[in-house]
């Protein structure tokens, strides 16, 4: 049932009178926003490109390169290790990093990411056990918790496998209370693959960020065979039309990590990825080796403009606002009156795409100045409508400003 919060007790107050509604809010307060990740989180996750092949030389690696490469100057931040880096819990029940490959140890990998004036986040799982079965938080909620604490975490991914039984909001909800007994402020980024719509709910429990869909692949898009079950960017992209409306500054949808630069994309095609998360408000956490990877690669994941349009400081989610067979428009409003547009051609052959201002709702007569953000040049002012070719598998993305709004 697609309840919005406050829905729930609505309906509860139909089924069981007042009274009982009035119980049911009490047990479940509204958490006060953690203050955290006012724009999505930019950063660099182990999981896409190393998945369990992590240690502690790659982390700093990877670290290292995150300030080498640029990346830490175009705003990224976080250095977040995924599944695999647990060893066993010791006799007292605190989860230790597996000896073998983090033989310094988590404290010493986090105080490494801070001396570069970045931040380290960690995985969990709200289960017995993690996806790839490594010792999870269930039961050790606030034991974990203070350990992150402890060792310097300032982000926590919080996975789903083996979750069985357990109530998702509820499991959440406990890991959030126990994060936020530790008086350390850490983002929050809820993983639970949209399975339980956390976007109804991920805000209400102190989530920063919840994953809409399951993970993503390092392709376009799945083939139309019904046993592929893989998601591409084009297949999350479409499972995000309607979610704009949950997101804001402090809570984001999180359409999964990036695989730009992980070799399955075409150039174009990683532009278009990067373009479409930017235009989502998403997170943005590279999934590539930052420590090998391409001029062209870096040019894409440090693109000031469009990460700009990522990081607006309204927060508001771009919207699917026309579609025909094989090209879509989304659109973003940006604080200051601009709007970010996305064209995008989904098919293998090149299209032109018609932007009618209608489709901004805006008014015919109005003078448009019109950037093109990935060829980082201005285009001819225009009114009424713009007829633009986009090239197969690519977004042209643009940024309109109407003419009165120049800045001189
Ligand atoms: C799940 C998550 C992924 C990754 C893996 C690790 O599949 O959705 O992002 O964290 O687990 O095992």
């Amino acid at each position: 049932m697609k309840l919005r919060f406050g829905g729930v007790w609505v309906l509860l107050a139909l089924l069981g009178g007042a009274g009982a509604a009035a119980g049911a809010e009490q047990q479940f307060k509204p958490h006060e926003p953690n203050g955290l990740a006012l724009t999505p989180p930019m950063g660099w996750n182990s999981w896409n490109k190393f998945a369990c092949n992590i240690d502690e030389a790659t982390m700093r690696k990877e670290a290292d390169a995150m300030v080498a490469s640029g990346m830490k100057a175009a705003g990224y931040l976080y250095i977040v290790v995924d599944d695999c880096w647990h060893g066993e819990r010791d006799e007292a029940g605190n989860i230790q990093s597996d000896p073998a490959r983090f033989p310094s140890g988590i404290k010493a990998l986090a105080d490494y990411v801070h001396t570069l004036g970045l931040k380290f986040g960690i995985y969990s799982d709200a289960g017995a056990q993690t996806c790839q079965n490594r010792p999870a938080s269930r039961g050790h909620e606030y034991q974990d918790a203070r350990q992150y604490a402890a060792w310097g975490v300032d982000y926590l991914k919080y996975d789903w496998c083996h979750s069985e039984s357990l109530e998702a909001r509820a499991a959440y909800e406990t890991m959030s209370d126990a994060l936020r007994a530790t008086a350390r402020p850490m983002v929050f980024s809820i993983c639970e693959w949209g399975t339980h719509q956390p976007w109804l709910w991920g805000a209400t429990v102190g989530g920063n960020l919840w994953r809409t869909t399951g993970d993503i692949h390092d392709l376009w898009q799945r083939s139309a065979s019904a046993s592929d079950r893989r998601l591409g960017v084009l297949d999350i992209l479409d499972l995000q039309v309607g979610l704009g409306a949950f997101a804001g500054p402090g809570h984001w949808n999180d359409p999964d990590m990036l695989e730009v630069g992980n070799g399955g994309l075409t150039e174009d095609e990683n532009r278009a990825h990067f373009a479409l998360w930017a235009m989502l408000a998403a997170p943005l956490m590279a999934g590539n080796d930052l420590s090998t990877m391409s001029p062209q690669t870096a040019a894409i994941l440090t693109n000031r403009e469009i990460i700009a349009v990522d990081q607006d400081e309204l927060g508001i989610e771009a919207h699917r606002a026309a579609k025909s067979e094989d090209t879509e428009i989304w659109v973003r409003p940006l604080a200051g009156g601009s709007h970010a547009v996305a064209l995008l051609n989904r098919s293998a052959e090149p299209r032109s795409v018609r932007l009618d201002w209608s489709v901004l709702n805006l008014p015919s007569y109005l003078i448009m100045d019109v950037r093109d953000l990935w060829a980082a040049k201005d285009l001819p002012p225009a009114s009424a409508s713009l007829t633009i070719d986009v090239k197969p598998h690519a977004v042209v993305m643009l940024k309109m400003t109407p003419a009165r709004n120049r800045k001189h």
